[in-house]
């Protein structure tokens, strides 16, 4: 037997422990359900619109929530309808804020004549809120400082 495949013996003999399936209790947010049975979809629920014009911030930096409907609001590569009403002309005539100066910067720092690609999915950051117990408890800002 050679040097490598006595290696590889001796990495599969190493592992070999481990093999055997352990019986782990786990649920997933889906349920129990099998995989090949598709999961129950969620109730639908109703944006929420906030009592003083905008949702409270986070943080300093945080992208102000979506204070409207979207769900009709379509992004592709081909239309931006968000932009429709904040773009830089365009939300002169709807009363709508702007998008951010900052959209219009390019990676390299160069301002562009348009919204930048790293801004342009806007629910990448931008999201409406709805009045529902979060899946998951959301410690964030809970946590003591460093
Ligand atoms: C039909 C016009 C229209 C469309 C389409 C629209 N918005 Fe708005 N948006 C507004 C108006 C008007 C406001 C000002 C608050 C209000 O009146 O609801 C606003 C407010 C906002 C704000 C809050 C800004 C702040 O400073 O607090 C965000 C964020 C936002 N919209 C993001 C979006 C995103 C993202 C989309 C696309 C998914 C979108 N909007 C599509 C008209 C629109
Ligand atoms: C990478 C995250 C990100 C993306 C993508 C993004 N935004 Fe923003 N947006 C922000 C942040 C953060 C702010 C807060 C101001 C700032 O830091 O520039 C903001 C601010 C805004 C505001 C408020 C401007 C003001 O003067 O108060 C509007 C309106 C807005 N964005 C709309 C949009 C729209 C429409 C798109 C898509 C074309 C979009 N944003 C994409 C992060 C993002």
């Amino acid at each position: 037997m050679n040097k490598l495949s006595t290696l590889i013996l001796t990495g599969i003999v190493g592992f070999s422990p481990m093999l055997p399936a352990q019986a782990v209790d786990l649920r997933s947010l889906r349920g129990d359900r099998p995989l090949d049975i598709g999961s129950k979809r969620p109730a639908r629920a109703d944006v929420i619109l906030p009592d003083a014009g905008e949702f409270p911030k986070s943080y300093d930096t945080h992208p102000p929530m979506i204070p409207h409907k979207v769900d009709k609001t379509r992004i592709s590569l081909k239309q931006n309808q968000c932009l429709r009403c904040h773009g830089e002309l365009e939300h002169k005539e709807i009363d709508a804020p702007m998008v951010s100066k900052t959209h219009f910067i390019n990676r390299a720092g160069k301002r562009l004549g348009h919204v930048s690609t790293r801004y342009y999915f806007c629910t990448q950051c931008h999201a409406p809120q709805i009045d529902k117990t979060p899946l998951v408890t959301n410690v964030f800002g809970q946590q003591s400082s460093h």
